[in-house]
């Protein structure tokens, strides 16, 4: 091959635009949509993170171990912010910090911008009134949407904004598939033998907060419980088809999706 001067120059231009870009662009990852970048980062992200993370890195609920899918839309991570996290871990949970190269770690990050998902693509046409109806009738006693239902389950207003129709559709057919944190089902018999089932707010050694069915935010000792159990069933009745069929899911989607 014979390298022209103009060739050259023009790699030299390249060179020295990347130099300043990863100089100046405090939050820039400068291997952001390099397709190699991206592809030896899913190596990478499959030898040493998917154990915890999952191989989709969409996370394993049951260790806590979040969905990195998520994270750029759910909790507005800036590239910058994903880089330190890999290398320094986070301290005072299982994430451990990570002993790699300056390279390693942008190719991680160039992975997990390309896995990100940004909310619902393409959600197909449906009739917003109708999904109105049906949200009232079969999800607004525990979940919010434009300031109006329960708080049981996590407040539905912008979620087309942040997940994919895929995860959406498994969360409302198979509710159980994976329990964010916050709500995770739990069973308990208080002191004074009242059952009471709700999702699991917070906890530390001695206490914790549970939501109740009925919405209430209660606050126990455990050495005040006679029995404590976490569940793997989620509060949230799995909708088959039948009683909710895909159309009236979508038509639903478009509610909350709509202004
Ligand atoms: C031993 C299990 C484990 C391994 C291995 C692991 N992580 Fe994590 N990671 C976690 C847990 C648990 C958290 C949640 C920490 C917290 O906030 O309490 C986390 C958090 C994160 C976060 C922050 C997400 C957010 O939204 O705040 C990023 C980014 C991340 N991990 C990336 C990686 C990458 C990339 C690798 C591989 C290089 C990796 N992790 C390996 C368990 C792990
Ligand atoms: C009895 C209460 C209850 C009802 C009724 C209910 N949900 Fe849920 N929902 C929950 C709880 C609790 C969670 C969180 C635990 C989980 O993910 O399973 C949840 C989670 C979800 C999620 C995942 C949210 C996220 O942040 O990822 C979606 C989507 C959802 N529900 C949609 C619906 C739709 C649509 C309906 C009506 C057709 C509905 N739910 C009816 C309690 C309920």
């Amino acid at each position: 091959m014979r390298i022209t001067v103009r060739s050259l120059s023009s790699f030299i231009v390249l060179v020295l635009l990347f130099c300043a870009n990863s100089a100046l662009g405090q939050n820039a990852n400068p291997l952001e949509g390099n397709g190699r970048a991206i592809y030896a980062g899913a190596a990478l992200f499959r030898a040493q993170c998917a154990t915890c993370h999952g191989a989709d890195a969409k996370g394993i609920s049951s260790i806590d171990a979040p969905d990195l899918t998520l994270m750029w839309a759910e909790r507005q991570r800036s590239a910058q912010e994903v880089y330190a996290i890999i290398r320094d871990g986070v301290p005072g949970s299982i994430m451990p910090p990570h002993g790699l190269t300056d390279t390693e770690l942008w190719m991680l990050v160039a992975y997990l911008q390309d896995a990100a998902v940004s909310g619902v693509i393409g959600l197909p046409e449906g009739d917003v009134n109708h999904g109105e109806q049906l949200f009232t009738q079969h999800c607004a006693e525990c979940h919010r949407a434009k300031g109006v239902g329960g708080a049981l389950g996590p407040n539905l207003s912008v979620i087309t904004k942040r997940r994919s129709l895929e995860a959406l559709t498994t969360s409302v057919r198979e509710p159980s598939a994976l329990i964010g944190r916050g709500y995770k089902p739990l069973t308990l018999v208080t002191g004074s033998d009242e059952e009471l089932q709700g999702v699991l707010k917070s906890e530390d050694a001695f206490s914790l907060q549970l939501l109740d069915r009925n919405q209430r935010l209660r606050a126990f000792m455990k050495s005040d419980l006679r029995s404590l159990q976490r569940d793997d069933e989620s509060l949230m009745p799995a909708f088959s088809s039948a009683q909710l069929s895909d159309d009236e899911l979508i038509d639903i989607l478009n509610y909350l999706d709509s202004p």
